[in-house]
């Protein structure tokens, strides 16, 4: 191919990439075919106009104010085994705690007074310890009335999420982690089902919690049909929070030898979420930060437009070890 015609190719296909943001921005919507070009594409200058696009939007329709949350990690006690976590039931040497009624109720004023009405209650699954949780919420919301209590539980009985609620619990994060059912059974043990766990978000959205879902990036056998399955379920489910990190692996599980997610195919997911869901509530992670020095920064400047800050007592939040070199302990 002569010069001249490469260059013509070349100009061709950017201005069809350049058209593929465009329409995502105006349609929220993209065939197969253009996310898979999106994310995996070599072109720094389309990634580029990608995040500003997705900057531009969330400027726009979330307003410029970064949102920060207070993260209370309550408790490392979890029930599950999940093959990615620092905190799977049969980890040794996590030492587990729970933090008191009277402690997290420390951390909720530690917040309020530092002007974040927003209170993250974030622990293993384990359902008696949630159901135990009920008047605590309610402690908070008497407290607190106007502050938005988020609950990250797992999966619990029905009843809880309602007792929950009903206490004053206004939202819910619950990541599907992946949309595709075989990749979800080479995360999970045995006996852990994305059906269910689709029950539980679809629960939770019915009982008139605002519902968060999401996924990690890069985790083992991951392909990027899986993410594009990800945002077809996400489409379909339509949540109110999207909280996605890239996967990094932690010592002493079973993928501690596998290597971590990709901090820029997160970034891109995050400004094509901005597009496709532009009223949403998208963190920037501290998985992304963890991977990525200013990651947090760098992730709003991609669409996101939440902070989660730490507020889990300095004696304790070592111990929410979810992934190796975890920043904010
Ligand atoms: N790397 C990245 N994210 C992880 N999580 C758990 N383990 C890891 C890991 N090794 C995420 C999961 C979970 C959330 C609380 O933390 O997505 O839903």
């Amino acid at each position: 191919m002569t010069g001249a015609l490469h260059f013509d190719k070349l100009r061709k296909m950017r201005k069809f990439r350049v058209k593929m943001i465009e329409t995502l921005k105006n349609t929220r919507n993209l065939p197969d075919s253009a996310l898979r070009e999106l994310l995996e594409s070599p072109d720094a200058a389309l990634s580029g106009r990608l995040k500003d696009t997705a900057r531009e939007v969330c400027l726009k329709v979330k307003g410029p104010e970064v949102l920060v949350r207070a993260l209370i990690e309550w408790s490392n006690v979890c029930r599950n085994d999940c093959l990615y976590c620092g905190i799977r039931r049969s980890r040794s040497g996590v030492p587990r705690y729970s933090l008191t009624p009277e402690q997290i109720l420390q951390c909720c004023e530690a917040a309020w007074k530092d002007g974040v009405p927003t209170f993250v209650l974030q622990g293993g699954e384990n359902p008696a310890a949630a159901l135990g949780l009920v008047s605590v919420v309610r402690s908070i919301r008497e407290r607190f009335p106007s502050a938005a209590i988020t609950l990250s539980l797992g999966e619990l009985p029905f009843e809880t999420y309602a007792a929950l609620k009903e206490a004053g619990a206004n939202r819910y994060l619950l990541r599907h982690e992946t949309a595709n059912p075989d990749h979800y059974a080479s995360l999970h043990p045995a006996g852990m089902r994305l059906s269910s766990r689709l029950s539980c978000i679809r629960e939770l959205k019915r009982l008139g919690y605002e519902t968060g879902m999401g996924m990690m990036v890069g985790s083992p056998g991951q392909t990027t049909e899986d993410l594009i399955l990800d945002l077809r379920l996400m489409q379909e489910i339509g949540p109110h929070m999207i909280g996605i990190g890239p996967f990094i692996p932690q010592s002493g599980t079973p993928f501690e030898n596998c290597p971590a997610g990709s901090a820029e195919t997160t970034l891109r997911l995050l400004a094509i979420m901005r597009l496709m869901f532009p009223e949403a509530n998208i963190p920037a992670t501290t998985a992304l930060a963890t991977l990525l020095p200013g990651g947090k920064e760098i992730g709003i400047r991609a669409g996101a437009n939440v902070i989660m800050n730490v507020y889990t007592p300095f004696t304790e939040r070592r111990k929410y070890d979810l992934y190796k070199g975890k920043t904010d302990v």
